[in-house]
């Protein structure tokens, strides 16, 4: 860095964050919080706050030129921690003591994808997929789990924890065992794709199937934590949004911080929502762009207890569902987030709605026909996106962005049953059957003949 830059960012990397609750306002020293993240006046949420950035105004505000200069230029850089998408932007999560204590995987960096024919099929031209299944472990989780490893190490943790429909157990282990840690994993048994639940097992977790949901597991690891000294690796930690607010910084900068007009993100705890809509409304405090996009959350129509919310209580209160969907990743009933989401959805104008399991199929094999690909629940943007189309609150003329939360290989199962077939009931397709039909490539049984697989190729085996 030099010594104009150094000068410029004065103070940026100092560690002066606090929590503050989310609910009742009460703020904390970060090492204060209890061990489950909840508020001990109002049970309600952390969020981490940098105190010294509303008192810095004026000439000692940080130069938003010299910040988008030097993370540019960091991506040229031979240093691990400027490589990471995470740190790159240390100077907006300053939450550790000291940041030779961050820990990296090279997260991040995701890219950001045109995607022509979906775009043409919904007359949108500039619509994008920032794939966040393309991190390290294949989903969007190791953003925040770079962030919240690091403090889990840096205040001395010897094992670390999370309940998952497993996503964050992949993560997590993998950042555990990273950093010299244990970590414990708890499941829903039958109820997570073998994808995932390989890469705990490999990456070194003590791995518990429960017979739960994920809420139960949840609410169990939460009496666990309080019993015994190990840091929950949820994303009730607000540390992890901190580390997953970092993408909304990566879209800015790809739209030259012109930030686009519509941003579409699944929903299943509502951590991910939460954290892409503090780290817009950052930036824009911060002077870096100069507006939030819109951001809708989209929910399986079998685990939607956020839309019920906003429907019937404007998001005041939340009515736990029996959560029931094919797309594992978000089969969430009662998500720990909520207020926080419903906030974002509230303060950007965006919407929430849900997509029913066909239209969840339907999309994401429009994805795979693109050559990107995505788990089920990173589809639920484009289903979403569609009816949102149909009902007209979409312009045409719109900058609009997937976010597609993780990668089509985690769930192998789903994907092939589609194409055999044998993934939806008769009554969940019923009236789409030309539709999906038309989107099906089973493999096909062929002779080992070059006239039989030249036949094939036209489509007349199988
Ligand atoms: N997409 C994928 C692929 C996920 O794994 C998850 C959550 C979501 C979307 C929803 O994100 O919870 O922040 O609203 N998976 C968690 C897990 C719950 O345990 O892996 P959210």
């Amino acid at each position: 860095m030099t010594a104009l830059t150094g000068r410029l960012l004065a103070g940026m990397n100092d560690n002066l964050h606090q929590l503050r609750c989310f609910g009742c306002g009460a703020r904390l020293k970060g090492a204060e919080a209890r061990p489950d993240f909840r508020c001990a006046a109002c049970g309600d949420l952390f969020e981490v706050e940098y105190p010294g950035w509303s008192e810095r105004k004026g000439p000692d505000r940080p130069n938003a030129g010299a910040l988008k200069w030097l993370w540019r230029e960091r991506r040229c850089s031979s240093e691990a921690l400027d490589h990471s998408g995470v740190w790159r932007f240390r100077e907006l999560l300053p939450i550790l003591d000291s940041f030779g204590n961050a820990m990296t995987l090279s997260e991040g960096n995701t890219p950001l994808y045109h995607l022509t024919r979906a775009a043409r099929a919904l007359g949108i031209d500039r619509l994008f997929a920032k794939h966040q299944g393309m991190n390290p472990t294949g989903s969007f989780k190791d953003t925040g789990m770079a962030a919240a490893m690091s403090v889990a190490k840096e205040r001395g943790f010897e094992w670390v924890a999370c309940a998952s429909t497993g996503n964050t157990s992949a993560s997590m282990a993998a950042y555990a065992s990273r950093a010299g840690l244990r970590s414990l994993v708890l499941i829903p048994e039958g109820k997570i794709a073998w994808g995932k639940l390989s890469q705990a097992m490999d990456y070194g977790a003590v791995t518990c199937q429960l017979k739960a949901d994920f809420d139960g597991c949840l609410t169990l690891l939460t009496q666990i934590v309080n019993e015994a000294p190990i840091y929950l690796l949820n994303s009730v930690n607000p540390y992890r949004l901190e580390g997953q607010k970092t993408p909304a910084f990566e879209i800015a900068e790809a739209f030259d911080w012109n930030v686009p007009d519509h941003l579409i993100v699944p929903g299943g705890n509502l951590g991910n929502s939460s954290a892409l809509g503090k780290g817009f409304r950052e930036l824009h405090e911060l002077g870096l762009v100069a507006r939030m996009p819109r951001i809708s959350v989209i929910q399986a129509e079998g685990a939607n207890p956020l839309v019920r919310s906003l429907e019937t209580s404007q998001g005041t209160t939340l009515e736990p569902v029996e959560a029931h969907t094919r797309a594992t990743a978000i089969r969430i009933g009662n998500p720990a987030s909520w207020r926080k989401a419903a906030r974002v959805i509230q303060d950007t104008g965006g919407w929430c709605l849900d997509v029913t399991e066909a239209e969840i199929a339907i999309a994401k094999a429009e994805l795979g026909a693109e050559g990107l690909g995505c788990e089920p629940a990173s589809a639920v943007t484009l289903a979403g996106l569609k009816k949102l189309r149909d009902r007209g609150v979409v312009d045409p003329g719109e900058t609009v962005v997937l976010v597609l939360t993780g990668h089509t290989l985690k769930d192998a199962d789903y994907t092939i049953d589609f194409h055999r077939g044998t993934l939806l009931k008769d009554e969940e397709k019923a009236g789409r059957e030309a539709e999906i039909d038309a989107l099906r490539r089973n493999a096909v049984a062929v002779e080992a003949t070059p006239a039989a697989v030249l036949a094939a190729m036209k489509g007349r085996a199988g």
